[in-house]
């Protein structure tokens, strides 16, 4: 633990956007003000540090962003950053500024970059993790899951009044990378007949069997696929229960819609809660350390490694649950 005393704080959003971002890094940039730090920006992530994107940063910038989806810092995902190289430059550009400390907003592979930067002489560092995908190793939750849920959510009840107006079926296919937890938190909120996760793997033909066989024939339904890293799998899907079977769906992909849209109250609060234990425990000397949400109580993990891969939907009996409640 270093407890040289901290001046100035750096914020960066990393990575994809999420809502809530601006909640979390106004939260960082209030407490950090409070506590006599100054405190700098920069726009578009890593990128940004190789740019000198830098911006002395105020409580006036943060006016009015709480409620606004995606982040005010812009943000993305740097390649280069993975290189020493790359990383020597930045740091450079951070000690020219007099930068001792980063928080930075983004998923696993943002915080790995920073992790590295720190040990090579870098900024102390610590993360808040940021996706909708909730699928960061050490945290229960990330910032921005709910919004997307319920943004999910809504276009699912939309799309059950054409169905059941036409007698359609439909497979909405949901983000989330390569894991499940927005198709199962969407799917069991929306009645989902099925909800195919890749945690879960199942054929087509024990899909299109089960379509076959249940209990009582349906006139609109709706299956809930997560994308599984394949984004527009669902098409596929479609296509082989259509030759599989004969039976007609539609496919809706919901995309990038998903990542928009006002934060909602659990995201905008669980950001503030974030953002200021995030600046809390920079203070208190600590780093290479991701703010995290364990017992709905905010802790301090290691940074995840991305050579463990992400987070896994593991609650497997909520799949049954939710097929038990759709057959009935
Ligand atoms: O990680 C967030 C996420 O929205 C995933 O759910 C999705 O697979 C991916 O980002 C899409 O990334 P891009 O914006 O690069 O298409």
């Amino acid at each position: 633990m270093k407890k040289n005393k901290l001046k100035k704080l750096l914020i960066i959003t990393s990575g994809g956007d999420a809502p809530g971002m601006n909640a979390a890094l106004r939260a960082v940039l209030r407490t950090a003000l409070s506590e006599g730090l100054e405190v700098f920006a920069c726009e578009n992530g890593y990128q940004g540090l190789i740019d000198e994107n830098f911006f002395s940063f105020s409580s006036r910038q943060v006016a009015n962003c709480l409620q606004r989806g995606g982040t005010i810092l812009k943000t993305g995902r740097y390649e280069a950053f993975k290189e020493k190289a790359t990383r020597d430059r930045c740091r450079a550009s951070l000690e020219k500024l007099g930068i001792d400390a980063m928080v930075v907003l983004g998923g696993d592979g943002s915080f790995k970059g920073a992790s590295l930067l720190e040990s090579e002489g870098g900024p102390r560092t610590i993360g808040i993790p940021c996706t909708i995908d909730n699928d960061i190793i050490g945290t229960e939750y990330t910032i921005g899951f709910d919004t997307a849920s319920n943004t999910a959510l809504e276009a699912i009840d939309r799309l059950r009044d054409t169905a059941f107006s036409l007698n359609n079926h439909f497979l909405v296919e949901v983000m989330g990378r390569a894991a499940g937890f927005l198709a199962v938190d969407v799917g069991i909120a929306g009645g989902a007949e099925f909800i195919l996760i890749p945690e879960a793997p199942i054929t087509t033909a024990s899909l299109v069997h089960q379509l076959q066989h249940r209990k009582r024939e349906k006139l609109a339904s709706i299956i809930v696929v997560a994308e599984a890293g394949h984004p527009g799998r669902s098409m596929i899907l479609a296509e082989e229960i259509m030759s599989l079977s004969g039976l007609a769906y539609k496919t809706c992909i919901l995309g990038h819609a998903q990542r928009g849209g006002a934060p909602t109250v659990k995201d905008r609060k669980t950001a503030a809660l974030m953002g200021y234990y995030a600046v809390k425990h920079l203070l208190a000397g600590h780093s290479q350390q991701m703010i995290a949400l364990k017992d709905e109580k905010i802790i301090m993990v290691p940074f995840p490694d991305p050579a463990l891969g992400a987070r896994c939907f593991a609650e497997q009996e909520l799949l049954a649950i939710n097929r038990l409640i759709c057959e009935i």
